[in-house]
C-alpha cells in the first residue's frame, strides 16, 4: 500500500509514520522540512501545503492509496484535498478531533454516535465543518473518506491542560517548585492516549473500505482525573507537585485566550467508549499505562537539551494568572 501523509511528523503522527514504515507501507511524508523527528524509511516530500503549484510540483505524477491529512483545520483545507486528491485515492483519512463532540456532553460516556457540537471552541466547530464537506463529498460523489476523531494524545509533548502546549515549560516549573494550575478542582475524568497505542489503532483502518464513510475516536481506556495526571508528572520527575486549583470560569475570564480550549474541552469530564475501533481493529486495545508512557515521554526529553523549550510567555501567562487569582482571595 502506498500512503501519502501530509504532515506526518508532528507529535501524534510521528508515531504513526513510523510504525506505518515498520508494517511495510510505501510511505511518503509531503511537509516544510522543518521538524526534526526522523522517520527512516519514508520519502519526504518538501512543500507547504498551502502552496498548490509547489504541493503539485512536489507531488509529480505521484499516485497514492491512501491520504492523510494530518493538518486540515478549516474546510478550505478540504476543499483543497478534494480537488488533489479526488480523483484516484482509495481512501482519504481527515484528522478531526474528539474536542468537536458535544459540549457540555450529555453523557460523560463518548461513542461515535454522540453528537457534533460545540459551541465554547472555534477550532472544534471548524473541524465539525470539515467533517460535513467530507460527509456530503462522501454522500454525494462517492469519496472515499474515513475520519480519524483523536483525544489528547502524546509521545514527545506533556499531556497538560495549562502550561504551554508542545514544551518542556510545565515540567520545568515542577522542577523548580513552581506551582502549577491545574484548572476546576482536578477531579474531573480525562483521557490521555500514548501515540504507539493510537497508531496501532489507526494503522488498522488504512486500506479497510468498510471504514469509508465512518468516523472513529481512538483512545486508551484508562480514565484518570486531572490531579492524578499532573501528580504522574511530577511523580516521574521525583518532585511533589505545587498545585493550585482555579476555576476554568476564573481563568477563561483573565486568559480569553484559554476559553476554548478550557471550557471547550478540557474541563468537562470525558471518557470513551472505544467498541467500535476495537470491533473494527481486531486485537486493538491501548497497552500504555500513563505511568510509564509519561516516563518514556520525559525521557525523550532527558536525551537532548535542545528538546527542553522553555516557553517564557507561556510561563509568564500562568504567573499572571496565579497573581491575579492570589489577589482576588487576598
Ligand atoms: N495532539 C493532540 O492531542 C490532538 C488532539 C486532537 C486532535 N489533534 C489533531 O491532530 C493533528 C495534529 O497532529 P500532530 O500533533 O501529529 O501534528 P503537529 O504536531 O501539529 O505537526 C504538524 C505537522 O505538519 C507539518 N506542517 C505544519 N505546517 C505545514 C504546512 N504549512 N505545510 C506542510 N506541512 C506542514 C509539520 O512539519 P513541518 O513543520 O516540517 O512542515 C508536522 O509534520 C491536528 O489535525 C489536530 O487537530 C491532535
Amino acid at each position: 500500500m502506498r500512503a501519502l501523509f501530509i504532515g506526518g511528523t508532528g507529535f501524534i503522527s510521528a508515531a504513526v509514520s513510523r510504525m506505518a514504515v515498520a508494517q511495510g507501507l510505501e510511505l511518503y511524508l509531503l511537509n516544510r522540512g522543518t521538524r526534526t523527528a526522523d522517520v527512516p524509511g519514508s520519502h519526504a516530500l518538501t512543500a507547504d501545503i498551502h502552496r498548490p503549484d509547489d504541493v503539485r510540483a512536489a507531488l509529480k505524477d505521484l499516485e497514492f492509496d491512501v491520504v492523510v491529512d494530518w493538518i486540515a483545520y478549516v474546510p478550505r483545507d478540504i476543499e483543497r484535498d478534494l480537488a488533489l486528491f479526488r480523483h484516484g485515492v482509495t481512501q482519504y483519512v481527515f484528522i478531526s478531533s474528539a474536542s468537536a463532540y458535544q459540549k457540555p456532553p450529555a453523557d460523560y460516556l463518548i461513542t461515535e454516535a454522540t453528537p457534533l457540537h460545540n459551541p465554547y471552541w472555534q477550532y472544534s466547530r471548524d473541524k465539525i465543518a470539515c467533517e460535513e464537506r467530507l460527509m456530503r463529498a462522501y454522500r454525494e460523489e462517492g469519496f472515499p473518506v474515513t475520519i480519524v476523531r483523536p483525544s489528547m494524545t502524546y509521545d514527545t509533548n506533556l499531556p497538560i491542560a495549562l502550561g504551554g502546549w508542545g514544551t518542556y515549560t510545565l515540567a520545568d516549573r515542577l522542577l523548580a517548585g513552581r506551582p502549577i494550575i491545574v484548572h476546576g478542582d482536578g477531579s474531573s475524568l480525562w483521557v490521555v492516549t500514548h501515540a504507539d497505542d493510537f497508531a496501532r489503532g489507526f494503522l488498522g483502518l488504512l486500506g479497510d473500505d468498510r471504514a469509508l464513510g465512518q468516523a472513529f475516536h481512538i483512545t486508551s481506556d484508562e480514565v484518570l482525573t486531572w490531579n492524578r495526571i499532573y501528580e504522574t508528572i511530577a511523580e516521574a520527575l521525583g518532585v511533589e507537585a505545587r498545585i493550585v486549583h482555579i476555576p476554568s470560569d476564573y481563568i477563561a475570564q483573565v486568559a480569553p485566550e484559554m476559553a476554548g480550549s478550557l471550557l471547550g474541552d478540557k474541563t468537562w469530564s470525558v471518557v470513551f467508549d472505544n467498541s467500535k475501533i476495537k470491533a473494527f481493529v481486531p486485537g486493538f486495545g491501548a497497552v500504555v499505562p500513563f505511568r510509564d508512557g509519561i516516563r518514556r515521554t520525559l525521557a525523550w526529553f532527558a536525551a537532548d537539551a535542545g528538546r527542553r523549550h522553555v516557553d517564557a510567555s507561556a510561563n509568564a501567562e500562568m504567573d499572571r494568572i496565579l497573581e491575579a487569582y492570589a489577589r482576588a482571595f487576598a
